[in-house]
């Protein structure tokens, strides 16, 4: 595509076709409309009304919302219901029941197939087995898991019995584990021997273990171990307890205990802008509701749907879209447990074309790394493959590019297939700004509009309305059913983080800056607004990697994470860094940044990994010592220095810190 093309398409608007409007669920911009307005004139009732259709409730709700002690919003709270009920037990005598809910494609290409009956008996077990170790309503559990059938029945099976669960990334370490083993107070740790991706077999059970060893862990009692491979691993004798022993004489029937709407169904973890991860927690009730609603809304399920997304359970997406919503829908979806690199660039493609997906939701960076393999590999270009099972795109986790928009557009949608570009963020349990693939003209790079119910605007610092055409910060006015109800054991954290003062602590900050258009009012994204990067779709704090990068005592004095833009990752991370010894050039140099980048890796995961590191004799501060960010962040990027720089003692270290290693 040529430059002005791609300048051009932003301009550019895909209305849906006449066919797809007729056939959607929510048809066409009046349908549209209608849910919003439906929304103004009576909120309470509109989320009530959607709350009794979607739910099946042990116990209904008689009030709809408390706003009594904002911004700790409460929602359906007298009522009760049970979320792995509403998921499975829900479909059963009906014609779901022998459907299949998830089709199972291994790292190596095998497929395994579940239907929703057998997916309840092996919930039902699974959440006999976890009562069997004493774990109870209430108590919270760490899933640390590859993707697959048993993170999904572990997640279903805690939520069965009323446990909290914590799910942990795979390619978290140690280090990140134990944090949130301890925030949390977990009792139980559910993980495998190993996980495989892209032909590589790799340790989980030993990170766990490394995680227990650092102390403090004493709540955790059981290990529970999922072996994925016949490779034996460490077991610790009365602690850990493989899969096959603890489901063992467990009858597969298991009675779902009904809790309160607010109840916990989980915490997960994410990253702030300052100090550790936030354990920000998620309600049973109004989570389940958003997570159902928008696979009707925003995906359009239908019955012969076959839906896949690849986010992993280990991020809200895979919360919401993989273990929660397609089952509550009823939907019958794909979990793939490798990656779209192995065993070639098509593998993403090729399973479209053999599962015959029909809604596909996937990350821009995907997007870009693939397209970046099928320009260098035609023989992986989506053209290789039968793409036209295909209805509805998705994408999600970061701005997508206009120019990857219309590749994803042409190459793999034909033209035919609606994107969805999904805002949202681990704080609003789903989707909150995004196109209806049967309502919403579409323009590449923007989430169009907000869903029916959502007050979204974009206001200054005062929390004072920005006419359109003009860039703010993103802020939802009203509650919704599914967001944040606080920060695990932190509230005044969640009230500072989320609901300024200075905005009148009442609307929720979503921390994005945003703009809307002058004539259609779409919302554009523009990127974080704080110190939290977007690398690869994944959210990383400033702080944390300093952090990290400051506990290597034997060498790092002082280290500042900025982000910078890069093609592929949407944003890389960029670390400056000063040493307790003299500054490394040269071959020295690359080493040095090679041990801080493994040390990262270590200390966070290997997503945390600095792409840049420059060391300089000292890093550019004002005169009250504060570090120069902005400074940091043009540096980074390779931008001519502009600002005043007359404070600095040491001029000279801006040459330094150019210098990439
Ligand atoms: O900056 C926004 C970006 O991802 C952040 C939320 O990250 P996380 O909590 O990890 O959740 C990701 C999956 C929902 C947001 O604050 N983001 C997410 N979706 C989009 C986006 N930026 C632009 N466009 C999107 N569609």
């Amino acid at each position: 595509m040529s430059a002005i093309e791609s300048v051009l398409v932003e301009n550019r608007v895909f209305p849906p076709s006449e066919a797809t409007i007729k056939a959607a669920r929510i048809s066409g911009m009046p349908a549209y409309e209608a849910l919003c307005k439906e929304a103004e004139r009576d909120f309470e009732g509109f989320w009530a009304r959607l709350a009794r259709e979607n739910l099946q409730w042990t116990r209904p709700f008689t009030k709809t919302l408390d706003e009594s002690n904002a911004p700790f919003y409460k929602w359906f709270e007298d009522g009760e219901l049970n979320a792995s009920a509403n998921c499975l037990d829900r479909h059963i005598g009906t014609p779901v029941e022998n459907k299949t809910a998830i089709v199972f494609e291994s790292d190596d290409g095998q497929v395994s197939r579940v239907t929703y009956k057998e997916l309840l008996a092996r919930v039902g077990q699974f959440a006999n087995a976890l009562k069997a170790q004493g774990i109870r309503k209430g108590d919270r559990v760490i899933i640390y898991m590859p993707m697959g059938v048993e993170g999904v029945v572990a997640m279903q099976a805690c939520a069965r019995i009323g446990a909290t669960h914590s799910v942990v990334f795979g390619g978290f370490s140690a280090k990140s584990i134990h944090e949130r083993v301890i925030d949390a107070g977990a009792v139980a740790v559910v993980t495998a021997n190993y996980q495989l991706r892209g032909g590589k077999e790799m340790g989980l059970k030993a990170i766990v273990d490394e995680a227990l060893a650092m102390g403090g862990c004493d709540s955790v009692k059981t290990v529970f171990v999922y072996m994925r491979t016949p490779t034996a691993c460490n077991m610790v004798a009365g602690r850990d307890k493989t899969f096959d022993e603890v489901l063992k004489g467990q009858p597969t029937e298991c009675k779902p205990e009904p809790v309160g709407a607010e109840h916990p169904l989980f915490i997960l973890y994410t990253s702030g802008s300052t100090g550790k991860p936030k354990g920000v927690q998620h309600s049973t009730g109004g989570y389940l509701l958003w997570s159902k609603l928008t696979m009707d809304w925003t995906f359009d399920l239908k019955p012969q749907d076959l839906f896949w997304c690849t986010a992993d359970i280990g991020w809200i997406t895979g919360h919401s879209y993989v273990a929660y919503g397609p089952l509550a829908a009823g939907a019958t979806q794909l979990i793939f447990e490798g990656i779209p690199t192995y065993p070639h660039s098509g593998r993403f493609w090729q399973m479209i074309e053999k599962h015959k997906v029909s809604i596909f939701y996937t990350a821009p960076t995907a997007i870009r790394s693939l397209i970046k393999a099928a320009e260098t590999d035609a023989k992986v270009h989506p053209k290789n493959w039968d793409l036209t099972s295909l209805r509805i795109l998705g994408t999600v986790g970061e701005p997508i590019n206009p120019e990857a928009w219309m590749w994803y557009y042409r190459n793999v949608g034909g033209e035919r297939c609606p994107i969805v570009d999904t805002f949202w963020q681990t704080e609003t349990g789903g989707h909150v700004i995004t196109p209806l693939p049967g309502a919403t003209p579409l323009v590449p790079g923007s989430c169009t509009l907000p869903l029916p119910g959502i007050m979204a605007a974009i206001v200054d610092e005062a929390g004072h309305d920005i006419p359109n055409g003009s860039g703010g910060m993103l802020v939802i006015k009203r509650p919704w059913p599914s967001m944040i109800r606080t920060i695990w054991g932190d509230p005044e954290r969640f009230r500072k983080s989320y609901f300024p003062e200075e905005m009148g602590g009442r609307i929720y900050l979503a921390g994005d800056g945003a703009v809307r258009d002058a004539k259609t009012g779409y919302f554009r994204i523009t990127g974080r607004i704080d110190d939290v990067l977007n690398v690869s779709g994944h959210r990383l704090g400033t702080m944390e990697i300093e952090s990290a990068l400051v506990s290597k005592t034997d060498l790092v004095a002082e280290a500042a994470v900025v982000g910078r833009p890069d093609d592929l990752t949407g944003e890389a991370v960029c670390a400056f860094v000063v040493l307790k010894r003299p500054r490394p050039t040269g071959e020295e140099a690359k080493k040095i940044a090679n041990e801080l980048r493994n040390w990262v890796a270590k200390e966070i995961g290997p997503i945390a990994k600095p792409k840049d590191i420059r060391f300089g004799e000292n890093l550019p501060k004002t005169r009250s010592g504060k570090i120069m960010r902005r400074l940091l962040r043009s540096i980074a990027k390779g931008e001519k220095i502009t600002q005043d720089v007359t404070t600095l003692e040491n001029p000279a270290i801006l040459d330094q810190l150019s210098e990439t290693n």
